[in-house]
């Protein structure tokens, strides 16, 4: 039986074959994915003590790896063992899990990105929320940015990354504007996503979520599957700004909290200015199928946790 160490309250993280408390992993200042943004990663989420979808999202990270021309020496069964560890190590029963390959260290004098050996980087940390508990009650309020996406023939946003200055930039506009998210558009009258988010319109009871321009999200590909199971029509393509204006439900979907209703758009009620039916159904469904462990995968062999027992003196 293991006591569970305090040190990893905050979460733990795996760096170069060791596991530690997160606050003291640390990656080379020289690693390209820090000074070139050149990495890509991956972010799975724990729900009272179990994976959703664990072999997707690594599925998903060897796909952006491929993508990227970077390779590990680990397997994916490897990689999902990792990430398991570090979560049972944290003791976490919610945890936000991100899995990060970087290009690494060139050789000194070195540009060539051939030349580098991959880096793999893992954490488990306390869940984030996109929205708090208020917001996912009440629905967010969101403003349509006018910052442009980073178009998908510079960049594939298939491909997790680390461009994220254009999403960052839509944050501040948000909070300038008086709201919390911004989405952003393509430039050509389409919305695409925002920062950690997809986002879906519901117009007459029919989905629609783009298709261009985004990164294909777990939780926006779980939506679709519940829309299946529970005959709701779901449709993926292009979505204009003037549907999201004329919309009458919309919501956000993330690993980084499911399903969320937008109730306010550029200071305007949504529909009803409350989280819609649809909206509502696709929540409770989404928490409801986890928590019975649909697609799950429970972390096993938490340390005891001490100070619930009483053993743990320091
Ligand atoms: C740009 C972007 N879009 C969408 C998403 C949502 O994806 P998922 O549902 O897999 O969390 C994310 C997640 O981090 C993201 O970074």
């Amino acid at each position: 039986m293991q006591l569970f160490d305090p040190r990893n309250k905050d979460g733990v993280a795996y760096t170069d074959g060791a596991y530690m408390p997160v606050g003291q992993a640390s990656i080379p200042l020289l690693d390209r994915g820090f000074v070139r943004s050149d990495a890509t990663y991956d972010v799975a989420h724990v729900w009272k003590g179990s994976f959703f979808r664990l072999d997707d999202h690594i599925e998903r990270f060897f796909a952006s790896m491929h993508a990227l021309r970077m390779t590990l020496p680990h397997s994916h069964e490897e990689i999902a063992a990792i990430l398991i560890e570090c979560v049972r190590l944290s003791g976490l029963r919610d945890a936000y899990v991100q899995m990060t390959c970087t290009r690494g260290v060139p050789p000194p004098g070195s540009r060539d990105p051939r030349e580098c050996c991959n880096r793999f980087y893992a954490f488990a940390t306390p869940f984030v929320w996109i929205a708090n508990e208020t917001q996912r009650r009440q629905g967010l309020s969101m403003v349509l940015s006018s910052v442009t996406r980073i178009p998908p023939e510079s960049l594939d946003p298939r491909i997790k990354n680390f461009h994220w200055l254009d999403l960052t930039m839509g944050i501040f506009e948000a909070y300038d504007r008086q709201a919390t998210v911004a989405l952003l558009h393509d430039g050509h009258g389409n919305v695409t996503e925002g920062a950690g988010f997809n986002v879906f319109v519901v117009k007459n009871g029919v989905l629609a979520s783009p298709v261009r321009g985004v990164f294909e999200g777990m939780t926006r590909r779980t939506v679709s599957e519940l829309c299946v199971l529970l005959n709701i029509p779901c449709e993926w393509r292009l979505v204009t700004v003037l549907e999201v204006m004329n919309a009458d439900e919309i919501f956000l979907t993330s690993t980084a909290g499911g399903v969320m209703p937008v109730c306010v758009l550029d200071g305007r009620p949504v529909g009803t200015g409350k989280p819609g039916p649809i909206t509502s159904l696709l929540m409770a469904e989404y928490w409801r199928r986890q928590e019975q462990g649909w697609l799950g995968t429970p972390v096993t062999n938490y340390p005891i946790n001490a100070t619930e027992n009483g053993t743990w003196s320091s």
